[in-house]
């Protein structure tokens, strides 16, 4: 396989892949909910808690000084990675889904009844719900680009619900649920040419490949570090400059202020107008290690690496007499969705974990996709780069395993 990659030497980074589970060595496939942690994170998140855990732009003692240059030099690494022009258009948040909650909560006094939203079939329900909450309020539509049962967008389609009622599209960069990388360049210059901002949910995508923020001229980008190698609880929003200003702040306290009394109220500078209360200090720390370990892997390694796990992966699965694949878009990562006919997902997923081989099974929170595909649910496989082709060897042999025991 690759040669750019050292995968026995990067599979060291990762202590967890040393486990055994159900007494088998443990095969991770389920990266795209969550992926591992290399010691390098764990390592600034020790540092941070043994040395100079403080509260951070509150104190002129030590220990708070070096917490927030360390927390903000992680929010240099973020502005670096995603090229945003500057660092206050990096907003620290929980994860995505705060993420795409502020611009949504925003968004609801910005509109007004007539003004349309569109969204992806394919979204995550975090990339629907909020925005359905957004129509509530503000008495805009939501419509809906469809997709084929390859799990890709119609762009025609696209083309005939762009209108200039069009306020707002947003649309995941890769599908959780499918894997679909999908064409975020067009979305971006069709919806701009009608007037319309755009909302691109990359969690899915920043495991695989890096984005360049101003060259894609995106309006609002998100990303969870814990999908990046990062903890859990922390996450980004990238804002260009002059949307996050025209946002209304989505939660009021400290840090998020400029003067306050009971009479009026201003509001802090971005980035910190969003970032009401004590932060996730060691998690936006670790966030900046996870991206400069990747970093320094390298993304084109990565995505060349994690393409050849893929093909290999469906060339083998292809060979399963009765697998029905899930989503077989031109252009997608190394997600693999299946189910086995007569078989439910759960079951496979079951008969995996005792071999030792984490899977997702489910909708994968996003029940729109399985209801166009009218399953229940998907086993779902994702792959990330610390995984091999051995791996994909003795998961295949599990997946025929469970086929059997359960037909
Ligand atoms: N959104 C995550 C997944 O797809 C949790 O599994």
């Amino acid at each position: 396989m690759n040669s750019l990659l050292d995968i026995q030497s990067i599979r060291k980074d990762f202590p967890v892949l040393n486990r055994q589970v159900n007494g088998k060595p443990l095969i991770y496939f389920d990266n795209a909910a969550t992926s591992q942690t290399p010691k390098q994170v764990i390592q600034s998140i020790v540092d941070y808690y043994e040395n100079y855990n403080a509260n951070i732009h509150r104190g002129v003692h030590t220990l708070s000084q070096e917490a927030t240059e360390a927390y903000e030099k992680a929010r240099h690494t973020l502005q670096t990675h995603l090229n945003a022009e500057r660092p206050e258009e990096v907003i620290l948040t929980s994860g995505t889904t705060h993420s795409i909650n502020i611009v949504a909560s925003g968004f609801s006094s910005l509109l007004k009844e007539g003004d349309e939203l569109l969204v992806s079939a394919m979204e995550h329900h975090s990339n629907i719900v909020p925005w359905q909450m957004t129509c509530e309020k503000s008495g805009a539509q939501l419509r809906v680009i469809p997709m084929n049962d390859k799990g890709e967008l119609e762009m025609d389609e696209f083309d005939n619900l762009l209108s200039e009622h069009t306020r707002l599209v947003f649309c995941n960069h890769v599908s959780n649920a499918l894997g679909t990388i999908n064409p975020i360049e067009e979305i971006i210059t069709k919806s701009h040419a009608v007037g319309a901002a755009v909302l691109i949910d990359g969690a899915q995508a920043a495991p695989h490949f890096k984005v360049d923020v101003q060259q894609l001229d995106v309006d609002f980008y998100t990303l969870s570090a814990h999908k990046v190698c990062g903890p859990t609880g922390i996450g980004l929003l990238y804002g260009k400059r002059s949307w996050l200003e025209k946002l209304p702040p989505y939660q009021g306290g400290g840090e998020m202020i400029a003067e306050v009394s009971f009479e009026k109220t201003t509001y802090a500078d971005l980035p910190h107008k969003f970032e009401a209360g004590t932060p996730n200090i060691a998690g936006g720390i670790a966030f900046g290690a996870a991206l400069d370990y990747m970093n320094q892997i390298g993304f084109e390694a990565i995505a060349a690496y994690e393409g050849e796990l893929l093909a290999y992966a469906t060339d083998q699965m292809k060979q399963i007499e009765g697998i029905e694949f899930i989503g077989e878009a031109k252009n997608k990562a190394s997600v693999i969705s299946f189910n086995l006919r007569g078989i439910h997902p759960y079951d496979v997923g079951s008969i995996l974990d005792k071999l030792g081989i984490a899977v997702r099974t489910g909708h994968h929170c996003a029940q729109p996709v399985m209801q166009h595909f009218n399953v229940p649910g998907t086993v779902r496989a994702s792959f990330a780069f610390y995984n091999t082709k051995e791996e994909i060897d003795i998961f295949v042999e599990g997946v025929k395993t469970a086929q059997r025991m359960l037909s």
